[in-house]
């Protein structure tokens, strides 16, 4: 249980609850969620599911209403064909990194990981007695991952290669010459690619091309996502993978094994976010755009911080080098001296040193704040 990890940011959030229950007002921007409702029509259908009886067991997998949804979704969305059997629905996609990460890798086994990245990669790996290895993500290539990085270091030892873009902490993208690239190497050495491709659809420019559209992939890929971010449903709990069909059936008897299968009602309600009208995710995606663009030149104009303009996500990790402290510290006196809730970046490896991660999931007016905070606590 030592080797296991943790997410910071569920950490901070107790901490700076505690502050608010002493009476201190705390702006929140640690938290990955989305600050907006789950669209009207999608909280209707669960509703409806609900009162129409879909309160029981369902299959392990998955309700085959919806894993043909997903398989649809991703041919017209990715280009990537998928059939119902090669998708598996869990609850919140988290599981299907656990799940994947606990069917393929043995003691000693080589993963390669994103590192700042997420920071269950690196717990899962450790705790299962894998090997991580981590890619570096450079802030002076705009937080692109390092291709070339990561195909030197695939060899004969490498059982899985994790991919994240839109990236969390960075907001980083792959490129498609990048994804050809490592899908080159994948392929040349039969090593499985999970691409967690939860922020696919919060990208501000270009399309997002998912590594299982590049040749060579079909056996391979493992593309994780889910409804949390796209449809600001992180407490429904639901998201999914798609993959190879033999691997389907291994992660689906994992689940079998660890939670039966995720909420029926709330499944039902998932078929309609993706059938339904999409208007809602242009608008909140139009949002976190104009949030981005302000906290950045905000976070620019402040003593010792440069940021990078992130293309995804809602995420920004600026660089605090300059200010002389270190992430952790500059992080805990944001909270404790200006009601701040941040990450340091160290939450997100050993690499995020330097920096600290903002989710600008939150209104203008409590960035504008929260601006203002930060700095005071570096004037003072
Ligand atoms: C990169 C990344 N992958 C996966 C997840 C998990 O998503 P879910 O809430 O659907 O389990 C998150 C959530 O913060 C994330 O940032």
């Amino acid at each position: 249980m030592a080797r296991l990890g943790t997410e910071t940011a569920f950490e901070v959030l107790v901490r700076a609850r505690a502050l608010e229950a002493k009476g201190r007002n705390v702006i929140h921007l640690e938290i990955g969620e989305p600050d907006f409702d789950t669209p009207a029509h999608i909280s209707d259908a669960a509703v409806e599911a609900l009162h129409a009886g879909a309160t029981h067991y369902g299959p392990a997998a998955g309700l085959p209403e919806l894993r043909e949804a997903v398989a649809e979704d991703s041919a017209r969305r990715r280009g990537v064909k998928a059939t119902p059997e090669m998708v598996v629905v869990t609850p919140g996609a988290k599981p299907i990194m656990f799940f994947v990460i606990l069917a393929l890798v043995d003691e000693g086994d080589e993963v390669l990981y994103p590192n700042p990245g997420f920071p269950i990669y690196e717990s899962m790996i450790r705790y299962i007695g894998g090997n991580p290895v981590p890619v570096r993500l450079l802030e002076e290539k705009n937080f692109t991952l390092d291709v070339d990085q990561l195909v030197d270091r695939v060899g004969p030892r490498t059982r899985l290669i994790i991919l994240n873009y839109p990236h969390n902490p960075t907001g980083g993208i792959i490129p498609e010459s990048g994804l050809r690239a490592i899908a080159d190497a994948a392929s040349q050495w039969g090593v499985p690619v999970l691409s967690d491709e939860i922020y696919g659809r919060i990208l501000y420019e270009g399309e997002h091309v998912s590594i299982a559209r590049m040749p060579g992939m079909e056996p391979l890929a493992i593309v994780l996502d889910g409804f949390s971010k796209t449809y600001a449903m992180t407490g429904w709990r639901l998201g999914y993978g798609i993959m190879a069909a033999p691997m389907a059936q291994v992660v689906a008897k994992l689940q079998t094994n660890a939670t039966s299968c995720t909420a029926t009602f709330s499944q039902l309600a998932a078929v309609t976010a993706l059938r339904g009208d999409q208007s809602s995710v242009d608008a909140m995606v139009a949002e976190f755009r104009r949030r981005r663009d302000f906290i950045v030149d905000g976070l620019r104009a402040i003593s010792g911080f440069s940021c990078a303009r992130p293309k995804g996500a809602f995420y920004v990790f600026p660089n605090i080098t300059r200010t002389g402290y270190s992430s952790k510290a500059l992080a805990d006196r944001l909270l404790d001296e200006g009601g701040v809730a941040c990450l340091s970046g160290t939450a997100f490896g050993e690499f995020g040193e330097g920096h600290l991660r903002f989710s600008y999931a939150n209104s203008m007016e409590n960035i504008k704040e929260a601006l203002e905070r930060i700095r005071g606590v570096l004037e003072r």
